[in-house]
């Protein structure tokens, strides 16, 4: 894994582990509302005004973040394993996922050189395992063994899967789409997902995997993670139903 040596130059790349003391749940001024407030009460600012810290804003904004837990291996077959929130589902058909790299990393690196990767899944229990793998080691280095984690096989494809996490998507490279070469520019990488794998115990009697079970963590704001809280079933409006 490769970072800049030092984080301060590069303040929108470390925002992923970077911006802010304040703990889930507290609210209340920042002493740092930056650009000023209109007459509606709310907080404003333009994109220019705000610079490198609009990346922070954003992540406050786009939360909570579902965690990809990114397994690749390297062309000489090392492993490498990183958390990944800017991450979702691109498409249903095909079957697409991506994850974006802010700035050339050793996983969008693993995946260019390979064509694959494994996206796994983060319970909450593993939340300090995750993390430890989000540091930035010198790509020789296996996040696996640092973390403490086992490696298991996949079925389709050569990086590993995470054995602790409860489930894994197996993909293959489609595209990697490139916004600049600055330090925190965003590499998207989309991958087809090609097999899957969840562990029995967390899927449920109508054959879905049970997100209880699996009890996901996420990424939000600041430094914070998010547990899985409350839900509840919606059915969708049909417009059919109404006329
Ligand atoms: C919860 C969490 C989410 C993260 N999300 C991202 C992300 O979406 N994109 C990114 O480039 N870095 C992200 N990071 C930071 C990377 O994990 C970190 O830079 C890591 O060293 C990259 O590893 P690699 O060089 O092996 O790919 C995140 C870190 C944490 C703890």
């Amino acid at each position: 894994m490769s970072e800049p040596a030092d984080p301060a130059a590069h303040p929108a790349q470390q925002g992923h582990e970077q911006g802010g003391q304040r703990g889930p749940g507290q609210t209340g001024q920042t002493g740092q509302r930056g650009p000023g407030q209109t007459g509606h009460g709310r907080w404003e600012a333009g994109a220019a005004e705000l610079g490198r810290r609009l990346y922070l804003v954003m992540n406050c904004l786009v939360a909570p973040r579902p965690i990809a837990w990114i397994s690749t291996v390297d062309a000489g077959g090392v492993a490498n394993l990183a958390p990944h929130s800017f991450f979702t589902v691109a498409s249903a058909d095909p079957p697409l996922v991506q994850f974006t790299s802010i700035g050339r990393k050793d996983s969008l690196r693993n995946a260019e050189a390979t064509g694959e990767f494994v996206v796994n899944v983060v319970p909450w229990r593993l939340r300090l395992a995750v993390n430890e793998t989000s540091i930035d080691a010198p790509p020789y280095i296996d996040e696996f063994s640092l973390a403490d984690l086992t490696s298991e096989p996949s079925a389709a494809v050569r990086p590993p899967r995470v054995a602790q996490s409860p489930g894994a998507l197996e993909c293959r490279l489609v595209a990697v789409h490139s916004y600049g070469d600055r330090p925190a520019s965003g590499h998207v990488v989309v991958g087809q997902v090609v097999h899957v794998a969840v562990d029995a115990g967390a899927m449920a009697a109508d054959g879905l995997p049970d997100l209880r079970v699996l009890d996901s963590a996420t990424r939000g704001d600041r430094m914070n993670w998010y547990r899985m809280g409350e839900g509840e079933s919606i059915e969708r409006p049909r417009w059919a139903d109404r006329s």
